[in-house]
């Protein structure tokens, strides 16, 4: 069977459970091999073991890495090109979540949001250009959040870290397209998503699913995101670049 993704090379980061879980997963099942990282051993190793079932676990590798940690970046190209030949797809997926307003949060719980969604997400697409440019179609996917579009009083550091990513994205994508270095950047901004992320914060998921919040009603899927990093990881995407992806029940038409 022919897969959208036959012989691509992918990196999914934060991929052991929800939306990163999922897109390994997709990816798989359209004929890529890859990485999925995150910095849990135990998590890795299950996760690999289901995810196995899909493709084989010749398909399929953990890697243990923390995304805001560079050296840990150098290392990870390396390993994945010794392993199944030069990376075609990176997800920049990890990230975290934590409440808290203008007034109420403080520098560190600042700076600890910034380091995972911010800094892990430009090292990735630092060192995910430098080592995938150059072959004929290649793409860096982003994610972002509708928290990178719209504000949330209770979100302070999310919005400032996501609203980062969606600005940094367009940046590294000019400078790729201009230079002619086959590499596409572009971010996905889901609304709210029935994963761990959102499921361990009591009420969020009611909440959200009401129709003033998202007009569809319910919550998305996993799968629902995978499915738009498949479109973008692909070459039926290949005019796609700097651009940002919404899938959010109607979140951000409002
Ligand atoms: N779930 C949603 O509603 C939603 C909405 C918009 C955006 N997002 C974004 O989508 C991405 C995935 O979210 P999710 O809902 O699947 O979250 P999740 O918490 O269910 O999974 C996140 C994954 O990232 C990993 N991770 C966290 N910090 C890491 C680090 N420093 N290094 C490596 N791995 C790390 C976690 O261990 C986990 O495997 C995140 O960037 C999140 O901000 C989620």
């Amino acid at each position: 069977m022919v897969g959208r993704l036959n012989n691509k090379v992918f990196i999914v980061t934060g991929g052991t459970k929800g939306i990163g879980f999922s897109t390994a997963e997709m990816f798989l099942k359209e004929g890529a091999s890859g990485i999925i990282t995150g910095r849990g051993i135990e998590a890795g190793q299950s996760a690999v073991a289901q995810l196995a079932k899909v493709a084989g676990e010749e398909h399929i590798k953990f890697i243990q890495h923390d995304s805001s940690n560079e050296e840990g970046w150098i290392s990870l190209f390396k390993k994945a090109n010794e392993i199944f030949g030069q990376v075609s797809i990176l997800v920049n997926n990890a990230g975290i979540a934590a409440r808290g307003d203008i007034e109420s949060t403080t520098l560190e719980e600042w700076r600890k949001i910034q380091s995972v969604n911010l800094d892990g997400v430009f090292l990735g697409t630092h060192y995910g250009v430098i080592n995938m440019k150059g072959q004929k179609d290649a793409s860096i996917i982003n994610m972002s959040s509708i928290e990178g579009l719209v504000g949330e009083p209770q979100l302070l550091a999310y919005n400032a870290s996501k609203g980062g990513v969606r600005l940094m994205t367009k940046s590294a994508a000019l400078h790729c397209a201009l230079n002619d270095l086959n590499v596409r950047i572009n971010t996905v901004h889901p609304g709210y998503i029935t994963t761990p992320m959102v499921e361990n914060s009591p009420g969020l998921a009611e909440y959200q699913s009401s129709r003033t919040q998202t007009p569809m009603g319910h919550l998305g899927e996993p799968e629902d995101i995978a499915n738009m990093c498949v479109f973008l990881g692909s070459e039926e995407s290949k005019f796609a670049t700097g651009a940002e992806f919404i899938v959010d029940g109607g979140y951000t038409a409002k």
